[in-house]
């Protein structure tokens, strides 16, 4: 049997900005994808692993000039809320991919899986900008540009809560379609927060590395709101944070977003986490405290 373990990420900043060449941070979580190979004559697979089958072969196939590929039983057992903005698909399909490669005997390397699993972030969300593949193969807290090669961030602040604001409707690829129109009608005002969400990565990478708590809170306080200009978090989800922000923490929207019903797990930290879990549970909100910075693709 083979087995690769991807772990979920998280958007400590940048989402959005990042698909028009702005920075962002992200970070490896501690909730892990594992995904098995093993070879069998007969294959039999559920209809959603049957698709997700479809696309990554394909993407082997055509990319490393593949005629075909012998059968083999998949399995896939995930620690990540799928459609949350924690990076469930990128995990699948990195830990997939570098599965199956293993598999066909194939010599690859972390930036091979990652051009690979970039090809299935297009299918899946049309134009990505390719900060969640990198993420979750190569780990860490990761600056991320388009076009330059990402950089690892030494932080001393580590552990977040996340907190439940429902799963979006929309995709992410409905998401990022929102922004660009709103780019088109509105060019100068979302430029504008565009150009302060880099200046809030900037200084986030500062205050993570000088473990600069009240400089995290008022960075993601700040940052949240340049995303709600941006149009992309849901009433319910502002009406969490700004709970949030009355017991003295901060919290955001990570990754991709959603209006018309949850923005998927809020990004929240708090000198004392005590106090968002205490909040949460008042609320009957579900949580899960996470680390940031684990490893990524792993054998
Ligand atoms: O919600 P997610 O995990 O799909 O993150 C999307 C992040 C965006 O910046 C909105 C899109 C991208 O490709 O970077």
């Amino acid at each position: 049997m083979i087995k690769f373990s991807a772990p979920g990420k998280i958007h400590l900043l940048g989402e959005h900005a990042v698909v028009y060449g702005k920075p962002a941070l992200l970070a490896a979580i501690d909730l892990r994808v594992t995904v098995s190979i093993t070879p069998s004559p007969q294959a039999l697979a559920s209809k959603q692993k049957e698709n997700i089958k479809k696309i990554i072969e394909s993407i082997v196939k055509k990319t490393l000039n593949i005629r075909t590929i012998p059968s083999y039983n998949l399995t896939i057992s995930s620690q990540i809320p799928i459609g949350s903005g924690l990076g469930s698909s990128s995990a699948v399909s990195s830990a997939y991919i570098a599965a199956l490669l293993s598999f066909l005997n194939i010599k690859w390397n972390l930036e091979d899986v990652s051009s690979l699993a970039y090809e299935a972030e297009k299918v899946f969300h049309g134009n990505p900008s390719g900060a969640d593949n990198t993420t979750v193969i190569f780990g860490g807290i990761l600056w991320y540009r388009k076009k330059t090669e990402p950089v690892q961030i030494l932080s001393q602040i580590k552990q977040f809560v996340l907190i439940d604001s429902g799963k979006p409707v929309e995709s992410t690829k409905e998401m990022v379609e929102k922004v660009r129109i709103k780019l088109q009608e509105s060019r100068i005002k979302v430029q504008k927060i565009f150009d302060d969400q880099e200046r809030l990565v900037k200084e986030l990478i500062v205050a993570l590395k000088e473990g600069d708590q009240n400089q995290l809170v008022n960075i993601i306080r700040e940052g949240e709101r340049n995303l709600e200009s941006l149009g992309v978090v849901s009433k319910r989800a502002q009406e969490i944070i700004r709970l949030v922000e009355k017991v003295g923490g901060a919290a955001k929207i990570s990754g991709a977003g959603g209006v018309k019903s949850g923005s998927g797990m809020l990004l929240c930290y708090h000198k004392n986490s005590k106090a968002l879990l205490a909040l949460a549970k008042k609320n009957h909100l579900p949580t899960l405290s996470i680390k940031a910075g684990e490893k990524g693709l792993l054998q």
